[in-house]
């Protein structure tokens, strides 16, 4: 069976700089790539200062530190990497630019390469469609902050192999995680039914039944959940949140799946959310502040 030691991890916005700091952080020598230049420089700094916070915090020692950072390098191209034995992609979520970026993959990197990647709703068989080898290619889908949720989910496309399967189920398990293997269905599991009950808050929101601030505190203090639907779209970021929910909508067909529309009109104003220090909260003072938005 093939073994991992190096791991390409292409973006570095939230999910792949968490994947490559849980990589790192198990041993494996990762480089970090970005379509954008500095973005994995300004990535592996930001690694370095939520880890000094841990420091200081007594809840890790300055030499784990340094080695978890020595084993991140930048790649400033797919080529540079071309010692890796798995490449995990984290970029936009866009079917077009997860398949060119693949196909780049199969011609700078070695032919037994793995690839996966860690798309919230795109179905795997259809990224691998432009693939010459979709048997090595599989999604693995972490969760948000990737340091701290247990599960990932394993998605075999039509064509991906049991040995591919394989590695990468022993794969999850090398990084201390959860591995759940899913049906290739838009939005798997979890963000399928996530999404329901997201879908269900905004309909609560549209009727008038209780504001975004008691909503978030309803479904936190009554249902145990660490944060409110409002507070987590903020977190994994509401542009993703539309192309999740278009996705969905558009396998689906079904209205109970239209993308929100004061949710779609937040991100064409340019809120993401925490990314971008205002999404339906208001966090430009440092602080999560309450917003007056007028949808
Ligand atoms: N945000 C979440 O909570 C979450 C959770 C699970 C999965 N995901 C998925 O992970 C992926 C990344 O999401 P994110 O929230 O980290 O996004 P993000 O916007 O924070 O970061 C994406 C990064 O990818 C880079 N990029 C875009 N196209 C590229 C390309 N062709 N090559 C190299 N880099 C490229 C961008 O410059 C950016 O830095 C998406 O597919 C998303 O659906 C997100």
């Amino acid at each position: 069976m093939k073994k991992i030691n190096t791991i390409l991890v292409a973006g570095a916005g939230i999910m792949g700089l968490g994947i490559a700091q849980v990589c790192a952080s198990q041993g494996y020598k990762v480089y970090l790539y970005d379509a954008i230049d500095g973005m994995a420089k300004k990535g592996i700094e930001k690694i370095t200062g939520a880890l000094a916070k841990r420091v200081e915090k007594g809840k890790m020692t300055v030499d784990d530190k340094d080695h978890l950072i020595a084993n991140i390098a930048i790649a400033n191209s797919i080529a540079e990497a071309d010692q890796s034995d798995l490449v995990i992609e984290a970029i936009r979520e866009e079917l077009i630019n997860k398949q060119d970026f693949f196909c780049q993959c199969e011609m700078h990197l070695n032919e037994n390469v793995i690839l996966a990647s860690n798309t919230s709703s795109i179905l795997i068989s259809e990224i691998a469609a432009k693939l010459k080898k979709p048997e090595n290619f599989i999604g693995l889908h972490f969760f948000n902050p990737v340091p701290v949720m247990k599960l990932v989910e394993i998605i075999k496309g039509l064509k991906t192999s049991e040995q591919t399967a394989q590695i990468a189920y022993d794969f999850v398990c090398q990084l201390k995680k959860e591995g759940v293997f899913v049906k290739d269905s838009p939005g798997f599991l979890v963000n399928r039914i996530n999404n329901a009950l997201k879908n269900e808050a905004f309909a609560c929101l549209s009727e008038g039944l209780a504001t975004i601030e008691d909503i978030d505190k309803a479904l936190k203090y009554g249902l145990g959940h660490p944060m409110g639907p409002f507070e987590l779209n903020d977190l994994t970021g509401l542009d993703v949140g539309v192309q999740v929910a278009e996705v969905l909508y558009s396998h689906f067909r079904d209205p109970r799946w239209r993308p929100f529309l004061p949710l779609k009109k937040l991100v064409m104003s340019g809120d993401f959310g925490i990314k971008t220090g205002k999404g339906w909260y208001d966090y430009s003072s440092g602080e999560k502040k309450k917003r007056d938005l007028n949808l």
